[in-house]
């Protein structure tokens, strides 16, 4: 059946979980011991994703959006706090900055790397700024030593959302690790996976203390049913974690097959005019979440809402980039040029561990039939 055939069918999923080996197996043996709520796949999970990153303390959570809550309440965040943020993001760590009645201030992205721009967040800085929360998109690691020398020279905590960046690092040290807390997502996209799932990574075993009793309802770990705080569940389950560890056993050729997706794509996609790849700074190492590039219509039949639908009946499945919050209402942001420009330009294409070079080579063709 050719492509065309199947034109109502996604052929080719935007994102796929890979299963990379015993996560049948470890599920089953969570199942058998029916400790399917708590359980030790849990804190081995915790120890070894902490390890493998070489952070102290890691924390397991129900989600990437509750692993960015805690951080922000272990803070002690509230209202009159100002927390920079990038305005070009998956908008959960902004919503969870207005959760815990703090005001998100929106910075501006660079141009070539899409994430947060040192100079726009140094911009933003008042006297209520008491975080900069930078979010490594798509795979990509943000400026982080620019970062945290304006971190430190105002006195400001960093929370890094490195949700789409697990196993990225820069100068050898990953994404997640750089700041007071790194916060990552388990989602079945990611590059780990466990269906849902987040996780906390930090330094700072005060900040590691108050997320694990806030995780658990608020409730003391030496005296059960006392509350000194209000908490929540955000626990992870045995199940969830058994996969997580599966995965993680796996973590290598994992992210050796991404790194081989990734070069087969810059190898067909270098050579399209009109499409542009976001930018690695050299100190860079990435682990690439999916595969966003920014087109230009001006070499195209239609802008990147026709190529999307065109690439949709061709059966390659896509995602836009990001709406800049700015486009929205909701979040009442100030204009941010360079987020609102690369925003309306970025198309996601299918990205996952054992996507192949025949895939890969089926999609560039698609796209050049798009050619004007
Ligand atoms: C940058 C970013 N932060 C946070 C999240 C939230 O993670 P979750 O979906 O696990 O809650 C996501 C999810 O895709 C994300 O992309």
């Amino acid at each position: 059946m050719s492509l065309q055939e199947t034109s109502a069918r996604h052929i080719i999923p935007w994102a796929k979980p890979v299963f990379a080996g015993r996560e049948k197996e470890y599920v089953e043996d969570a199942f058998v011991s029916t400790r399917i709520s708590g359980g030790h796949y849990i804190e081995r999970f915790e120890r070894e994703f902490a390890a493998f990153c070489g952070s102290p303390h890691g924390l397991a959570v129900s989600s990437g959006t509750s692993a960015l809550y805690l951080a922000l309440r272990a803070l002690g965040l509230g209202p009159g706090d100002e927390v920079i943020v990038p305005g070009f993001t998956f908008v959960a760590p902004v919503n969870m900055i207005l959760e815990t009645g703090a005001t998100p201030v929106y910075a501006d992205v660079d141009p070539l790397t899409w994430c947060l721009d040192p100079v726009s967040a140094g911009g933003k800085v008042t006297r209520r700024t008491k975080a900069i929360l930078p979010v490594h998109l798509y795979g990509n690691v943000c400026h982080m030593q620019g970062l945290l020398d304006l971190a430190r020279s105002k006195n400001l905590c960093v929370v890094e959302d490195a949700a789409q960046a697990a196993f990225s690092s820069c100068q050898g040290r990953y994404a997640g690790t750089w700041g007071d807390m790194g916060c990552f997502s388990f989602h079945a996209t990611k590059t780990i996976f466990m269906g849902e799932g987040g996780g906390v990574l930090t330094p700072n075993r005060s900040y590691y203390e108050k997320m694990l009793v806030l995780r658990d309802h608020g409730m003391r770990k030496d005296k059960r049913y006392w509350h000194d705080v209000r908490g929540y569940n955000f626990r992870l389950t045995n199940l969830q974690a058994a996969v997580g560890c599966a995965q993680l056993e796996n973590v290598e050729r994992i992210i050796h097959c991404r790194r081989k997706v990734y070069e087969w794509y810059c190898q067909y996609l270098n050579v399209i005019e009109g499409v542009t790849l976001q930018v690695f700074r050299p100190e860079v190492t990435p682990v690439v979440w999916t595969m966003a590039v920014r087109v230009d219509p001006r070499y195209f039949k239609g802008d990147r809402d026709f190529m999307m639908k065109a690439l949709g009946r061709a059966g390659i499945e896509t995602r836009p980039g990001f709406y800049p919050v700015s486009a929205m209402e909701l979040y009442q942001a100030s204009p941010l040029p360079v987020a609102e420009e690369i925003a309306a330009r970025i198309i996601c294409l299918p990205f996952y561990s054992d996507l192949s070079e025949e895939q890969i080579v089926l999609i560039c063709e698609e796209i050049k039939k798009i050619r004007a």
